[in-house]
């Protein structure tokens, strides 16, 4: 983990830094208890272990990407300076880097006028464009899937707006006939499509949803705050590369910088199609908005302080790897999802497991076969701790007994829901771990069975 290049890196440009306020007379900063500072860090080290080991292949579980060493060290250098993207006042430099940066994600959208900033990540972000939504269509009603990440229908009730679930399809994608019938009852506002769900990576038919839309009129926002990266990569199946193709047609877009971005939490990306839903944020702050008449992004965003940190370690990241098909950091989501194929075709070769559908994306759900759906479930929190205990870690899901039809075959649906295994592939290195990964859960599965 610790990496002796990128720590002198950082006392590089610490010192590059500090020569831009060289003409400040000399001012030693005495902040209380500096001396027992090292201590208490050590201290803190030691807390910190008690975690799962995320920056490590051999954790395959939840959602949690490293970031990558440029993001943490810039966000670490403008830690030095602490700036708040609220107003120019507060992150001037941060604030144009967050202007460029935000400019580059929707430009891989094919959206050069657009409206958008960073804020704390996912939830907010579907908040801020729900309140548009809303505004938009005041009280009509927001649909999203069975499978859409659950603070929509959480978002929808602090807006005070109408929310309805759409089923899903066996394949985890909200199923388009169902979704007709409800838009023909009328009064629905926006359909949050979902490009990439939390539980299994599916992707939602965008090109059906935005035909319902010619005819009916509705919103229609795309949830790819996990998969919103992927319209970058070229390895996609049929259905996932006919959405991506298409989401640039989408009213709004959440994407997050802080999930398949490379970047620390508390970096969420919401980009409007029409920068006219800037009116809606209107308001005056008779505190900030003093060092010029340009743009503060405050006043186009719905949170007041924000950290400038964000901004900078995200700018330098794409500095770094630009977002651009075949660039190399396009090739690492290429990576997860080949290593997700590579597990997916082990666990379907093997007789001791089912696998519901191939991954869209890069995260694979599975169990293992047993005479019932609940020993099925039994086995699964087993294997959990099995594998765990060879290092590897996996991630639990419970799933709806559908998704698992093809392969349920004669086990007893005693339950409606499937206690099922589920990695989430999304590191590049993945890839070369996916061998030895299958290895672990085989024997964990062999211990268990
Ligand atoms: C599709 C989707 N939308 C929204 C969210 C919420 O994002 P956050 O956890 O950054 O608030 C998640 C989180 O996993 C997600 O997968």
């Amino acid at each position: 983990m610790l990496d002796q290049k990128s720590l002198s890196a950082l006392v590089d440009a610490l010192k590059r830094l500090d020569a831009g306020f060289a003409k400040l007379p000399e001012y030693e900063s005495d902040a209380p208890g500096i001396a027992r500072l090292a201590d208490v860090l050590k201290a803190t080290a030691e807390r910190l272990q008690d975690n799962f080991p995320y920056f490590h292949p051999l954790y395959a579980g939840q959602m949690l990407k490293p970031p990558h060493p440029v993001a943490r060290l810039a966000y670490a250098l403008a830690m030095w300076i602490n700036p708040n993207n609220h107003a120019l006042d507060g992150g001037r430099a941060t604030s144009a880097m967050e202007k460029e940066a935000v400019a580059e994600i929707a430009a891989v959208f094919g959206w050069k006028h657009f409206l958008g900033h960073l804020c704390g990540g996912g939830t907010m972000a579907n908040l801020e464009a729900l309140w548009v939504a809303g505004q938009l269509q005041p009280g009509k009603t927001i649909l999203a899937s069975e499978q859409a990440h659950y603070t929509h229908k959480r978002i929808s009730a602090v807006l005070q707006l109408p929310f309805e679930s759409v089923p899903c399809d066996g394949r985890g994608r909200m199923d388009v006939a169902a979704l007709a019938k409800r838009i023909a009852h009328g009064d629905v506002g926006t359909v949050v499509a979902t490009t990439g769900t939390t539980a299994t990576g599916s992707v939602d038919a965008l090109p059906e949803i935005l035909a319902l839309r010619e005819k009916h009129g509705f919103r229609v926002h795309a949830d790819a705050a996990y998969g919103g990266y992927f319209v970058l990569t070229q390895n996609l199946g049929e259905n996932a590369a006919r959405a991506f193709a298409r989401i640039g047609e989408a009213d709004s877009i959440v994407i997050d910088p802080h999930k398949h971005g490379l970047q620390p939490y508390g970096c969420g990306c919401v980009l409007f199609r029409d920068p006219a839903a800037g009116r809606l944020y209107r308001h005056d702050s008779p505190y900030t908005y003093f060092s010029s008449a340009e743009l503060h992004l405050g006043e186009i965003s719905l949170e007041c302080s924000r950290p400038g940190a964000a901004a900078a370690a995200l700018w330098a990241t794409q500095k770094l790897l630009p977002l651009t098909k075949k660039g190399e950091f396009a090739q690492g989501l290429e990576r997860g999802t080949k290593a997700a194929r590579v597990l997916f075709e082990k666990l379907k070769g093997d007789a001791r497991f089912m696998t519901a559908f191939p991954p869209e994306l890069d995260i694979v759900v599975f169990a293992p076969r047993a005479a019932s759906v609940s020993e099925a479930s039994r086995l699964t929190r087993l294997i959990f701790e099995a594998a765990a205990k060879r290092q590897l870690h996996l991630a639990v899901a419970e799933l709806p007994i559908p998704f698992w039809e093809e392969d349920l075959g004669a086990m007893k649906r005693d339950r409606e829901t499937l206690t099922c295994l589920r990695s989430v592939l999304m590191k590049p290195e993945h890839l070369d771990w996916a061998e030895r990964i299958w290895d672990l859960l085989s024997e964990s599965t062999t211990e268990v069975l």
